[in-house]
């Protein structure tokens, strides 16, 4: 396949954006991991909204949006894309990788952390559908689930309530009830949130397994993967100053910008529509 980035390095190569992407919003709960770690780095985020949740669609259609999503980043130049999204990297990260020369850091669902703090050998895992029938979580289970018994709950429903920026209404609290009994009647000490849209109801999740179970999720890992790939391949930026933040969105919630802000945080934003 043609590889679509140089390979030649420009000039300040280390200067431009780190590309991320999901499905929709919950991308923003690992961009504020990467913000955290990579204080001084520009970033530039898709939210991809209105083709969310990508768990109801087919691996071939995430592949298409990925590319689509991936072409319009590097347009903008990025030095290196991290795909914030489960569903995403299950589908489709074996072929980017394959088509496109910068960094690429996927995401998959924290088994293998969840079955090193376990303490009773019983993991639950909320995840979309699309993650948990995906051929890559089979590989994940046969790799690291050998030894612990999981559980796996597909939470339908709950990313449009998260688009929605519904964290914490009846209707969210109800689902999340729901998809967490199986796991605590399984006697699971130890739930991993498998999509990335999951931590921005994790207070309510805690609330409901209580604080005798451990819930865990895989932001924080994924950005000092990103910081080790980019220090190892000399792209850490080195300027110290305040980084732009520029966020594109597709959303049809009617106020998607007020979700995006709220979810997201941080100043210095700018949120354009992604055409
Ligand atoms: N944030 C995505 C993930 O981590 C949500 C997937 C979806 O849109 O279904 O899996």
């Amino acid at each position: 396949m043609q590889n679509k980035l140089l390979k030649n390095k420009p000039v300040n190569l280390e200067e431009q954006a780190i590309g991320v992407m999901d499905s929709g919003v919950g991308g923003l709960s690992v961009l504020q991991h990467i913000h955290r770690l990579l204080p001084h780095e520009h970033l530039a985020y898709v939210a991809d909204s209105q083709y969310a949740p990508y768990g109801s669609l087919s691996p071939a259609q995430i592949t298409e949006r990925c590319i689509a999503i991936a072409d319009f980043l590097i347009a903008h130049g990025v030095k290196a894309l991290v795909v914030a999204c489960n569903t995403a990297t299950a589908a489709s990260i074996q072929l980017m990788r394959e088509q496109y020369s910068l960094p690429i850091i996927g995401m998959e669902p924290a088994v293998k952390p969840a079955a090193l703090a376990s303490q009773n050998g019983v993991v639950g895992v909320l995840a979309t559908v699309g993650t948990l029938k995906s051929a890559q979580f089979a590989a994940l289970l046969a790799n690291y689930g050998q030894d612990i018994q999981v559980h796996t709950q597909g939470c339908i429903g709950l990313v449009e309530c998260i688009e929605r920026g519904e964290l914490d209404t009846t209707k969210t609290k109800t689902l999340l009830k729901q998809y967490c009994q199986p796991l605590l009647d399984a006697g699971a000490d130890t739930v991993v949130l498998g999509c990335t849209h999951y931590p921005f109801v994790r207070q309510s999740i805690q609330d409901i397994v209580g604080d005798d179970v451990s819930v865990i999720d895989t932001g924080e890992a994924v950005a000092k993967h990103l910081h080790n790939t980019l220090q190892e391949q000399s792209l850490l930026t080195t300027s110290v100053g305040v980084p732009s933040t520029t966020v594109w969105s597709n959303s049809q919630v009617a106020n998607a910008d007020t979700v995006i802000q709220q979810l997201w945080g941080n100043g210095h934003t700018t949120i354009k529509p992604l055409e």
